[in-house]
């Protein structure tokens, strides 16, 4: 049985805007499960709902069992949150942090002491721990954010673009420790961002948002394998009708002297590939990533500033065939 299963789930704000439209999902018990997409697309307002921080407008959905309507207590007793907003306590320290969090939820003082040593060990502050979190950085308060949100044994932790504003070495840590609570801890797990990288590495499975609605579900290998597994460009004089009739290409499109290729297993079929295409000047390949997936099903960037140059979005301006 799903650990959160979503029907119809809807969020609307004022007259206007519709965060979240009418989304089904099911999530199962020990994933780590992804919500990707771009400012926007509705991936805070979805895990909200859920964690019973705002209603929904329509629809339903549970959470370990419980309904996010009818027993919301009962589904905050199950969840831990770690979100955007700062919510550890500056002026105290890491161990106390931890401590007021397990008193809230009733934790006796001998669980407590051992859950709290067993957390700060997970998330690496152990030596820390008695130091004021205004002392920490931006990545150990976030550690110790997983640390506070893990206390109480959630079901289900959801952790809000959890590397936001991170800096690399503190990302790494931190996918370092969402790894090692679903190996060590099975802990199902429901993360959003907007970094491809971030979903692909640590997500068992991914769904793609876009405009309040998942536009794509499946294991990052899978949304990949849809567009092709990688990509080829070519510079120079090429005939894009040809190389469409390939059976193992999947697009082909072409702007300003480049002809880019979608195909599956390049390693295989380059040369098989190079050889209707002739001559050329120059052939890069790469693999094929999230964003590419996001740009097929969307026409635009997950995310402009990470992004590979956006051609998707100019095949499709083009007349590329989109599948
Ligand atoms: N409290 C709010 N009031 C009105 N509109 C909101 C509110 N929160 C979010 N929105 C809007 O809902 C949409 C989805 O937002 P959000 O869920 O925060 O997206 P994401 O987390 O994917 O960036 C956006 O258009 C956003 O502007
Ligand atoms: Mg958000």
């Amino acid at each position: 049985m799903a650990i959160i299963s979503c029907k119809s789930l809807t969020k609307q704000y004022g007259a206007k805007v519709l965060a979240v439209d009418k989304l089904d999902l099911d999530i199962e018990e020990g994933e780590v499960f992804g919500l990707l997409g771009p400012n926007g697309a509705g991936k805070t307002t979805t895990i909200s709902m859920l964690c019973t921080l705002i209603h929904s407008t329509s629809g339903q959905a549970s959470v370990a069992g419980f309904d996010i309507k009818k027993q919301p207590s009962k589904v905050r007793q199950n969840i831990g949150i770690v979100f955007q907003e700062p919510s550890v306590d500056d002026l105290l320290s890491g161990r106390e942090n931890l401590e007021l969090h397990g008193m809230l939820y009733g934790m006796k003082e001998q669980d407590r002491n051992a859950r709290i040593g067993e957390m700060l060990e997970l998330v690496g502050l152990t030596d820390r721990a008695n130091d004021l979190v205004r002392e920490y950085s931006g990545g150990m308060r976030r550690r110790l954010e997983i640390a506070r949100g893990l206390m109480h044994r959630p079901k289900v932790l959801f952790l809000d673009e959890p590397t936001l504003g991170l800096d690399p070495q503190s990302r790494t840590h931190i996918w370092d420790y969402i790894r090692r609570l679903s190996k060590e801890h099975g802990t199902t797990m429901v993360l959003t961002t907007h970094y491809m990288e971030e979903a692909d590495l640590l997500c068992n499975r991914i769904g793609i948002m876009d405009l309040g609605k998942i536009i794509a579900l499946g294991t990052p290998r899978e949304l990949k394998s849809k567009i092709g597994e990688d990509i080829v460009r070519l510079r120079g004089a090429v005939d894009a009708d040809k190389i469409r009739k390939l059976k193992f290409v999947r697009k082909a499109a072409q702007e300003d002297g480049i002809t880019t290729v979608a195909l599956v297993d390049a390693p295989v079929n380059l040369q098989a590939l190079l050889k209707v295409v002739g001559r050329v000047d120059s052939v890069e390949v790469r693999e094929v990533t999230l964003n590419d997936v996001f740009l097929h099903y969307t026409g635009k960037e997950i995310h402009k500033e990470e992004g590979e140059g956006g051609w998707f979005e100019r095949v499709a301006r083009s007349g590329g065939n989109r599948a």
